[in-house]
């Protein structure tokens, strides 16, 4: 393989964007690129094997504490599967079907088009996506170069040759530690049929879409990928049919919280089965889609369609450590670690999806730095119980800490503090309302979200929050840090809000904090 030495050159962040376009045109082809300092004697403290978040994360701290790394990845960019395939083309597609669902909501009032009958197209926005994700890619590889002064060698796949060893375009490079961010590739569904062309998944659907997709699409799976891009299909104006082998959205876990969402995807026109399996798919003459049949608890049904979308988790890319190196690997393919993200194979870590849920971007990110501060000498223990957590569906649904009734049975007296109030009319007040809710409140006051603070009556301890509207994910992120340093309804109240806020804790804890004895709102 060819090697671009590009260490003493200096890219700006258009001239990585137009580079990184024509190897993305032809992937495997192309030189490795190799940013190596060949100044820098040093022996490398760590390779990243790997430079999605966890690699690239964990490199820039380690890189910052002092200590000599080289990231390695095949793809020619930094960065990895979340601006590539997941994260980012998700909130393309969520901030869609937000936006569609409000113009879906009032056709011919306002300024909104008669959208009904209408479907809009799915390709366009998968092609809008394909052409401008090289942009993030571009920063990131500019940045980590240029400003992180970070080694790396991309667009060539690494090979582990031992615990301390990787071959990389038929070059060795040493370290005293190699830290494993491989990533996770998507589960895939076993039945008959289900190799066909028009059955998709969420690296699949941004690279090779290359038609329109039918009136009607079938979604399979009950988690976050399925239930974001089956209610981005449907506010395109697809029937769009769920296929949860279990329950719809059990991740979410306050019950009432669930229902709210629930209830609006149905409105929406999403049909749900739910204990229910694809059984086959069956092809055209020409190897694509054309139906499904589905096992449900009522009996079969046949659905015609072009497009199957499969979110169904993901399974760690743990082969080649398990092979060369040895690692231990448990049930899920994930490679096993301690606190100190450390795999069973001494001097090898291992970060990020790899090790298995929750695949998310901070765990990915925040392992990858808590390895680098344990191979720099810092005493670390990472191993994530709690955090807050957050899907789309039309909406954005948010939520941390205990749900109602988890707090009930671990705490006893509790307060629960509720938008819009617990009557029968309830769901009929213009409340909540805040930022891309107001046309709700005013028009459609049901769909104006929902969102609950839990508060235990005896410390007056916040203890649970959760919230369907928009806007909510970036306060959750420090309401969790603050509620686990123990913040009370009379702090929450005492905080200043920037009114209309699209949480109302602040505003609704001030009206109950001068209370002694706590009452729910
Ligand atoms: C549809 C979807 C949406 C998501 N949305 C969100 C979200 O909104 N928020 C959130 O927090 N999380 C989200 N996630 C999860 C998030 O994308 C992941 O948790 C995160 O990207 C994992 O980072 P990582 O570094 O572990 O792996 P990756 O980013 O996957 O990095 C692995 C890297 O390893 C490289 N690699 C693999 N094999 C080799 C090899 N042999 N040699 C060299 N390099 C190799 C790959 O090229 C890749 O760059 C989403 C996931 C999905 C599937
Ligand atoms: N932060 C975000 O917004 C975001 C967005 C997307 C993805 N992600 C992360 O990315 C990872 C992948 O997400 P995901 O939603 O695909 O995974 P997931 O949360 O594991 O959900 C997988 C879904 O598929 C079902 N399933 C699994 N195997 C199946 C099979 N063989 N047949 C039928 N159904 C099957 C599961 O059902 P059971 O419940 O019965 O197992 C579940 O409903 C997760 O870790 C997730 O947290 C994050």
């Amino acid at each position: 393989m060819d090697i671009l030495d590009i260490h003493a050159q200096h890219f700006s962040i258009g001239d990585w964007q137009a580079r990184i376009d024509v190897l993305l045109e032809r992937p495997g082809e192309g030189p490795a690129l190799f940013n190596v300092d060949p100044r820098d004697r040093r022996e490398y403290d760590a390779i990243y094997l790997g430079g999605g978040a966890g690699g690239r994360f964990g490199s820039a701290y380690l890189r910052a504490m002092g200590g000599r790394q080289l990231i390695i990845d095949r793809w020619p960019f930094l960065g990895g599967s979340c601006p590539h395939n997941a994260c980012v083309p998700h909130h393309l597609f969520s901030e869609c079907a937000a936006e569609l669902m409000l113009a879906r909501t009032f056709p011919g009032k306002l300024w909104f088009r008669d959208l009904r009958g209408v479907a809009t197209s799915i390709k366009e926005v998968v092609d809008l996506f394909r052409e401008g994700r090289v942009g993030p890619h571009a920063i990131m590889n500019f940045q980590s170069k240029e400003q992180l002064d970070l080694e790396y060698v991309l667009n060539a796949p690494g090979t582990i040759v031992d615990a301390h060893t990787v071959d990389v375009a038929g070059r060795r490079f040493r370290a005293k530690n190699l830290v494993l961010g491989l990533g996770a590739r998507p589960q895939a569904l076993r039945c008959a049929g289900a190799e066909l062309k028009g059955v998709f998944n969420f690296v699949n659907l941004v690279e090779e879409l290359d038609y329109e997709p039918g009136p009607t699409v079938v979604v399979v799976g009950g988690g976050k990928t399925a239930v974001e891009y089956g209610c981005f299909f449907n506010a395109t104006g697809r029937r769009t049919v769920m296929v949860v082998r279990d329950e719809l959205l059990r991740i979410v876990p306050d019950e009432e919280t669930r229902g709210y969402t629930v209830d609006r995807m149905k409105e929406q026109g999403i049909e749900v089965l739910e204990g229910s399996e694809i059984e086959r798919m069956d092809g055209d003459p020409r190897g694509r889609v054309r139906g499904v049949v589905v096992r449900t608890p009522d009996g079969r049904r046949e659905v015609a369609t072009d497009f199957v979308f499969c979110g169904l988790g993901e399974i760690p890319n743990s082969e080649m450590p398990a092979r060369v190196l040895g690692v231990k690997v448990g049930p899920g393919n994930e490679v096993l670690v301690n606190a100190q993200l450390q795999t069973s194979v001494p001097n090898v870590y291992a970060i990020g999806d790899l090790i298995g849920a929750p695949m998310e971007m901070f765990k990915a990110r925040k392992s990858g730095v808590y390895a680098a501060k344990h191979i720099m000498g810092q005493a670390i223990e990472y191993d994530p119980k709690e955090w807050p957590d957050f899907l789309h569906t039309h909406y954005e649904v948010t939520w941390t800490g205990m749900t109602e009734a988890e707090a009930r049975a671990k705490l006893g007296k509790i307060i629960v503090i509720k938008m819009p109030p617990d009557t029968p009319d309830g769901l009929e007040v213009a409340l909540p309302a805040s930022d891309r809710t107001m046309l709700y409140a005013f028009l459609e006051p049901r769909m104006s979200g929902h969102q609950k603070l839990i508060i235990d009556a005896r410390t007056r301890r916040v203890v649970g929050a959760h919230h369907v509207g928009y806007g909510a994910k970036d306060s959750f992120q420090y309401l969790h840090a603050l509620m686990k340093q123990g913040i009370t309804i009379d702090e929450l109240g005492d905080l200043d809000e920037l009114f209309l806020n699209p949480t109302h804790f602040i505003q609704l804890s001030r009206l109950r904090a001068g209370a002694r004895e706590l009452r729910d709102l």
